[in-house]
């Protein structure tokens, strides 16, 4: 392509591209429009053909810059920092390959303006199977037939949502490519008795993983666009979202029962806004009287983490029925018999079929794995608050890290 582009010289060669791609441009509005109502594939083929000119011209970074080569893009939800760990890690990997990758949390992401990329990545917590906010958004995307789709994720048990994340992405017409599942240390409150053997992840290894990741979605990209489509994957079994996901927020908390309390006494807003800024669905404003509260709201509990007064807490009649139903004491006992076992295997790779194998690395020693540490977050770390933005546990022995934060942060808001 390069001695094509030095015997035509640049103008001529940039009006030929133009042409091809004014061409693709009709094909693949015409595709937009058809595709749905007749099941064809032209906006892909087209995409494709224009797309595998592109991928041709070089696979030299610079060149890459110079000519435009593939436009990537990750969007990822992340409440914690887990999944944005393993995002912004995998953007690393894909900028070595392609020299350039944006990168946006879901919430500010708009779903009408993704027609401009060749390779999107997708990724989520797992919060059970699908929550109502991701639901919607990927439902909003207007269709992008042809582009190119990797999806990854984070989860205390280092599981997946792709049957879900494919089933919705592909009404979208996306090429899927892949996907890669990590264990991510959970801050809730209503999850696992704590610690967990998920504590201490996405660490190094997987960060690692996921840098390895990205470049290689780049490499398989170019290569599919290119014309070889034995890189493209089994993708994953599409199932019935709307039965296994919360779509309608409101009906789904009336079903568990979950409130919020809020005592104004106890807030310190103004000076704090630490719950507005963690909610991930803008659910809270503190800045209206009465204050709004869980509307909406989907729920996560992380307001509840953040709160360094306890002004907002989880209902504790929901505290209960949860307790109930999880019965801490017998899995805090299953999960002391995993946790040891999991030390002896400490830094083995366990086979995650097909999106692993992921690190199963253990935090914890013997000595940590005591009977008696392990319960429900509340009894571990009764002090508020119990999460810090960008920092994770504040205080206390710290089962990601062993390490022994001590009291309250002096700088927390008081
Ligand atoms: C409300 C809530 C529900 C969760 N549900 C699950 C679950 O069903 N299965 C699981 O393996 N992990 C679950 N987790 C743990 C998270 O998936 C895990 O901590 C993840 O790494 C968080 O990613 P983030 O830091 O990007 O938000 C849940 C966490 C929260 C806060
Ligand atoms: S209101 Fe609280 S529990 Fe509900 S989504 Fe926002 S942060 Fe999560
Ligand atoms: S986190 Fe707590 S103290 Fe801070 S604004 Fe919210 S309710 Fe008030």
């Amino acid at each position: 392509m390069n001695q094509i582009k030095s015997f035509m010289g640049r103008r001529q060669f940039m009006a030929a591209a133009a042409l091809a791609s004014a061409s693709a441009l009709v094909l693949k509005t015409l595709g937009r429009i058809v595709d749905p109502i007749f099941k064809t594939n032209i906006a892909s083929a087209a995409e494709k053909a224009a797309s595998g000119a592109k991928a041709s011209i070089s696979t030299n970074p610079e060149d890459i810059r110079k000519v435009g080569g593939l436009k990537c893009l990750i969007i990822y939800f992340s409440l914690t920092g887990n999944t944005e760990k393993i995002a912004r890690s995998i953007q690393k990997g894909i900028i070595q390959a392609a020299g350039h990758c944006d990168i946006i949390p879901m919430k500010e992401a708009n779903p009408n303006k993704l027609g401009g990329y060749d390779l999107i990545g997708f990724g989520n917590p797992i919060m059970g199977q699908m929550r109502w906010n991701t639901y919607n958004f990927i439902k909003a995307i207007r269709y992008v037939g042809g582009k190119h789709l990797f999806l990854f994720s984070t989860a205390h048990s280092g599981g997946n949502n792709f049957n879900a994340l494919w089933t919705l992405f592909k009404e979208q017409g996306l090429i899927f490519l892949g996907g890669r599942a990590y264990k991510g240390a959970e801050y809730g409150p209503l999850g696992e008795p704590c610690p967990t053997d998920a504590d201490g992840h996405p660490d190094e290894i997987d960060c690692q993983d996921a840098e390895a990741f990205g470049r290689q979605m780049v490499e398989n990209s170019r290569q599919i666009y290119a014309g070889n489509t034995t890189l493209i994957p089994e993708p994953p079994a599409e199932i019935n979202v709307e039965a296994i996901t919360e779509v309608d927020w409101k009906k789904h908390m009336e079903g568990i029962h979950w409130h919020l309390i809020y005592d104004k006494s106890k807030c310190l807003y103004p000076k704090c806004t630490l719950c507005m800024d963690i909610c991930p669905v803008n659910g809270i404003d503190l800045t209206v009287n009465p204050p709004r509260l869980c509307d909406p709201c989907l729920p996560c509990n992380m307001c509840d983490q953040v709160c360094p007064t306890g002004a907002v807490t989880v209902d504790p009649i929901q505290m209960r029925w949860q307790n109930a139903i999880h019965d801490y004491e017998k899995m805090g006992r299953q999960r002391l018999a995993q946790l040891k076992q999991g030390i002896k295997q400490e830094e083995r790779q366990r086979q995650a079929s097909p999106y692993g194998p992921f690190n199963t690395k253990q935090y914890l020693t013997n000595e940590e794995v005591a009977e008696g540490y392990l319960h429900q977050v509340y009894k571990v770390f009764p002090k508020r608050p119990r999460f810090v933005i960008g920092y994770g546990r504040p205080y206390g022995i710290d089962p990601r890290t062993l390490e022994d934060r001590g009291p309250v942060p002096e700088n927390w808001p008081t």
